[in-house]
């Protein structure tokens, strides 16, 4: 353990962990769009910057890329963090105009409107709120391991999406993307029997049913990978039951066991 001065306050920090995440520990707000904590450090959003203290000299840095080591202090806001703040705000805001996050954000940091021309894109898979902080394609490619998404395009031309937009069979349908997403701006839709990705290219997965209830409950291809990864019993107790009915079974188990009458699976 190492310990470590933010704001004045000194915290305890684990050995390898950044500056973000320690503050985060102990609820120090620091606004960051493209930082979760199960992939490696990006720095692209630039919104999670610190000053670092040291005698007379200050740097501005990213938190989510900075090494919490001994003796460390930073500070995390100042006028002049702020003031970039409030500046990339204004990019976020024109970038990604109905991203009632950034909005929120923005509103803040005292920033209600932005100098820079808004991209609005009719029809935009990503309605218009994605800030393109890449969280998506990396959960994707580095937790999932699938890379059904990437940038696409380069400059103000720039989006995430599918290969040639087309529909992704190597998709799982997962929604990982969806869930880590920081402006809400991927959307997926279960169908009776079917998930769509709509952001995706409408990329249709398949539903798995459930032996029990025949609700369909989640991506087949996702529960295969899924139980590839599981030790053997556990994938056996699994039975291809929705978590519903898994939930009802165990239930039912607890109460037999708790009148000592005999369990049967
Ligand atoms: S969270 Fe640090 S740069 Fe985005």
């Amino acid at each position: 353990m190492t310990s470590i001065i933010i704001n004045g306050k000194t915290c305890a920090a684990q050995a390898g962990e950044t500056v973000l995440a320690v503050a985060r520990r102990e609820g120090i707000d620091i606004p960051a769009l493209c930082y979760d904590e199960t992939l490696a450090p990006y720095g692209a959003c630039r919104l999670c910057l610190v000053e670092v203290v040291k005698g007379e000299k200050k740097e501005t840095v990213t938190s989510c890329t900075l090494q919490a080591v001994e003796g460390l202090e930073v500070v995390t806001e100042t006028p002049e963090i702020n003031k970039l703040r409030r500046v990339l705000l204004e990019l976020y805001l024109a970038q990604a105009p109905r991203a009632e996050s950034i909005r929120k954000l923005a509103e803040k940091y005292g920033v209600g409107t932005t100098r820079f021309a808004k991209r609005v894109v009719r029809g935009d898979p990503l309605q218009n709120r994605c800030v393109l902080c890449g969280i998506c394609v990396r959960v994707c490619r580095d937790v999932i391991g699938v890379g059904a998404i990437n940038y696409i395009g380069r400059g103000q031309f720039t989006e995430i999406n599918t290969p040639f937009y087309e529909e992704n069979e190597v998709c799982l349908g997962c929604g990982a993307c969806a869930e880590v997403c920081p402006t809400q701006a991927i959307s997926l839709e279960d169908t009776a029997e079917t998930r769509v990705m709509k952001s995706w290219s409408e990329t249709r997965v398949p539903l798995k049913q459930c032996n029990v209830c025949g609700r369909y409950y989640a991506p087949e291809a996702f529960t295969s990978y899924a139980y590839e990864k599981l030790d053997p019993e556990l994938k056996a107790s699994l039975k291809d039951v929705c978590p519903d009915c898994r939930r009802k079974g165990m239930t039912r188990q607890a109460i037999r066991l708790s009148m000592g009458e005999p369990v049967t699976g």
